[in-house]
């Protein structure tokens, strides 16, 4: 199927959006026509281009026009709203041919533009300066410049969460109600990253690290610090995407299944119940118990009536979860490391080049 560039915009109703790059819907690709498609990513980056390709990510777009994906279509009414999570909503171009499934952009934002991030991500301060040669300041200068022009790296992991919880749990009222899944409840970002999602392979394109290899490079962050932060990253995450949820429908349709015990209200109780008795059991950290304290306060589970408590919280936890990702010192949660070991296995394989 041919998507006309008229159908492609994604809302653009910032009013609700928890970040400034973010639509209401909470999608990243607030301007298709900035998407420049995995292909322009290939050239330096052969091994993440490789893993992704072999990823069901790449290739579910496919999932829209199968028999069950054109009843819901038509159910829905429209298949714009369909690219925001089975694909990657672009400007139509020759360079587009046809499908491209959930590519780097949607995880990594926008790369083009004149002012994009496409050109200054990987500039060391001249052709000839190699990574080990840039200096401090470039350093510090580039990555600023990279983060203004929207850029979402491994760093930013509030912001690669929510991605991922944005497209793995269903917002839209009407969607569901056309016949949609509800999403797989058993999402979780730890597992789910580490398997056929995994595409670390910056510093070698050789070898897919456990953990993004240019933070073991470039701060020496070990693996063990980066799932421990993750850890409780996407449970935060979790937590504030079903409430966010359950604040933003029809209030008239609140107990009906994806909202009640088994859809979002259900599963925000689960996520605080395991940051509660689980983590803020193991460790003292005062992000973590903002976390929970904002939380508390709309009385999860029982009154989830309470839509404008919902979406307060929920924005509290946006703004805690971001300077958690910032700021939390990882050697303070070392007793985290038994839930992590403690995870599923990972979702799929990783790839090897
Ligand atoms: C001309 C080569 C080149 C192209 C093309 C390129 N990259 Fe990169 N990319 C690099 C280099 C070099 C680095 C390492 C930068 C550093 O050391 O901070 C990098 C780093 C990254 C990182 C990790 C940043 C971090 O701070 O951890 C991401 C994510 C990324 N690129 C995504 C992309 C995407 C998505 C595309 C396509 C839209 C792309 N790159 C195109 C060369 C390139
Ligand atoms: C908010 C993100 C999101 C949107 C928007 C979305 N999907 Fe999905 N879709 C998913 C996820 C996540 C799954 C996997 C769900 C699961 O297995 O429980 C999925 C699964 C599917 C499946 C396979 C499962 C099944 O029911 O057979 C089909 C078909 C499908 N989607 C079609 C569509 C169509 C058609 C549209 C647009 C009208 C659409 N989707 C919009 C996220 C989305
Ligand atoms: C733009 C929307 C979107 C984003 C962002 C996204 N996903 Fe997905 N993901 C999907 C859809 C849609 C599917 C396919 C579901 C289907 O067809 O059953 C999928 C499939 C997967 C699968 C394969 C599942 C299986 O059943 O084998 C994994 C693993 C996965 N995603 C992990 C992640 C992780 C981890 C993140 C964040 C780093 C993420 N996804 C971000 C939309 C997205
Ligand atoms: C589903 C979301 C998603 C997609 C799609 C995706 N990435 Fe990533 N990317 C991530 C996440 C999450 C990490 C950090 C992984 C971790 O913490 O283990 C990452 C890490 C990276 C890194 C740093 C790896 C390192 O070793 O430091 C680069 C470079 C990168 N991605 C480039 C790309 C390119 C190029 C594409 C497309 C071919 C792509 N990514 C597609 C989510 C995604």
């Amino acid at each position: 199927m041919i998507w006309s560039s008229a159908t492609l915009a994604v809302s653009d109703d910032e009013t609700d959006s928890p970040d400034p790059v973010r639509s209401s819907t909470g999608h990243l690709i607030t301007d298709p026509a900035k998407v420049m498609g995995a292909e322009s990513c290939k050239e330096c980056h052969k091994s993440e281009h490789a893993a992704w390709s072999a990823s069901m990510h790449a290739k579910n777009f496919e999932r829209i026009d199968s028999s069950s994906g054109k009843k819901i279509a038509a159910a829905y009414g429209n298949t714009k709203v369909c690219q925001n999570c089975h694909s990657t909503p672009h400007t139509e171009t020759a360079k587009f041919a046809g499908a491209v499934g959930v590519s780097c952009e949607s995880c990594h934002s926008p790369a083009g533009g004149d002012e994009g991030w496409f050109k200054i991500h990987s500039d060391y301060g001249g052709k000839d300066v190699k990574r080990e040669d840039e200096t401090e300041e470039h350093l510090k200068e580039r990555l600023a410049k990279c983060k203004a022009a929207g850029m979402v790296r491994p760093a930013d992991a509030n912001i690669l969460a929510k991605n991922c919880y944005s497209c793995h749990i269903i917002a839209d009222e009407k969607l569901l109600a056309a016949g949609h899944k509800t999403g797989q409840s058993s999402f979780d970002l730890i597992p789910w990253m580490q398997g056929e999602v995994r595409h670390n392979f910056q510093v070698d394109q050789s070898v897919n690290a456990d953990s993004p290899s240019l933070l073991m490079a470039r701060y020496g962050t070990t693996t063990a610090q980066r799932k421990r932060k993750l850890l409780v990253i996407g449970k935060i995450v979790e937590l504030e995407i079903c409430l966010r949820n359950l604040a933003s429908i029809d209030a008239a349709n609140l107990n009906e299944s994806y909202a009640g015990r088994r859809g979002w209200a259900g599963r925000a109780e689960d996520a605080y119940e395991y940051l509660d008795e689980e983590i803020g059991e193991a460790v003292d950290n005062d992000q973590i118990k903002a976390a929970l304290k904002a939380v508390k306060k709309i009385d999860l589970g029982r009154k989830f009536e309470d839509q404008p408590g919902a979406k307060a919280a929920a924005n509290q936890l946006s703004d805690i979860v971001k300077s958690f990702a910032e700021d939390a010192d990882a050697d303070d949660l070392a007793k985290l490391d038994k839930l992590v070991d403690d995870l599923d296995k990972p979702k799929g394989t990783p790839y090897t080049p």
